[in-house]
């Protein structure tokens, strides 16, 4: 494996961060337009944080096919709007409870339930409206409608949605391997693989082998994702996370280090790191950023 340095790795993430930053701000609504408070909360709970781990995703596949960055915005925003919801829902009351996000009050404590509920759904319904009319993706009818098909299966019931349905469901219960794998496969890997699909779908020519490699190296980061998110949920600290350490644990939810012990859990993320360049090998030095996101997401702090 051609190792890519990691000050390259950090380079890239840093100019993807910035780029998608200005593109997540001119997508937003502006702040002082009616009704301005729904506005706000949108515009708090996306920008100015977060790792931006899924735009960096589908722009370092459209680097590995030589997809520009210019076509790329649209699905990078799309994906971040998305995921932007599903943690302003997963840390309200009804779900995980959490008072602390990317750093700052969550949005139900910034603002208010009713408003913080809304604003997931206007950023939902956002990044279905920016795939759909984005003048900046520049594929043809058919790529969008597979795109758009591609996120929204990503996020539903099939997706994100029913993964976070397992999880409320499996609160207080120890799940089996198997189950839990299919829980965390659907609520943090749907949207990760599809991070990884959006650019691929911007090549129609692109051979059905690679495309499957790219999908099952996807997956298997997906998957290591969540497993390193529990992990750092018992081992990380609070300033550091972002978000309130240790909440698992007292929530009784099922995780990997919960099933496994601390040393299993970052054996199975290693495993799955390793299956993730394993996947990638045919496609060369094109891919090296996908291979050095692979070994950083098992090795990130927060
Ligand atoms: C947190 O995702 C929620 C999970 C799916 C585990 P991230 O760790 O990517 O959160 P941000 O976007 O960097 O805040
Ligand atoms: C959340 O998983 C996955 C989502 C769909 C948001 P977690 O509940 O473990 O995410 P954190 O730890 O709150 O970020
Ligand atoms: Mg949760
Ligand atoms: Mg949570
Ligand atoms: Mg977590």
């Amino acid at each position: 494996m051609t190792e890519t340095p990691i000050d390259d790795l950090e380079d890239f993430i840093a100019t993807c961060q910035k780029r998608v930053e200005t593109a997540l701000d001119r997508r937003l609504p502006p702040a002082d337009k009616l009704p301005s408070r729904l506005h706000r909360a949108m515009r708090y709970a996306t920008l100015d944080g977060g790792k931006r781990l899924r735009p960096v995703l589908t722009y370092a596949t459209g680097r590995a096919l030589n997809v520009p960055m210019e076509i790329l915005d649209g699905p990078a925003c799309a994906v971040e709007f998305i995921h932007v919801y599903s943690l302003i829902h997963d840390d309200l009351p009804a779900m995980d409870d959490d008072e602390l996000r990317r750093g700052k009050p969550t949005c139900h404590v910034r603002f208010d339930e009713a408003t913080a509920i809304l604003a997931g759904d206007a950023l939902q319904a956002l990044a279905f409206e920016v795939l759909a009319g984005d003048p900046t993706i520049k594929v043809t009818p058919s790529q969008r409608v597979a795109m758009i098909d591609c996120l929204a299966k990503a996020a539903g019931a099939g997706g994100m949605v029913g993964g976070q349905a397992i999880d409320l469901a499996s609160v207080g219960r120890q799940l089996d391997l198997p189950a839990l794998e299919l829980m965390h496969i659907h609520k943090t890997g749907a949207l990760i693989r599809a991070s990884v699909r959006l650019a691929a779908l911007c090549r129609p020519d692109l051979d059905s082998e690679t495309a499957e490699r790219l999908d099952h190296y996807a997956k298997c980061i997906g998957l290591a994702f969540q497993i390193q998110d529990d992990i750092l949920d018992e081992t990380g600290d609070t300033a550091t996370l972002g978000k309130t350490r240790g909440k698992d644990r007292a929530q009784n939810k099922p995780t990997y280090p919960a099933l496994l012990g601390l040393a299993g859990a970052r054996r199975k993320a290693v495993e799955m790191h390793e299956n993730a360049i394993a996947s990638l090998e045919p496609l060369g030095e094109r891919a090296d950023l996908l291979r050095a996101l692979s070994l950083f997401i098992i090795q990130r702090r927060n």
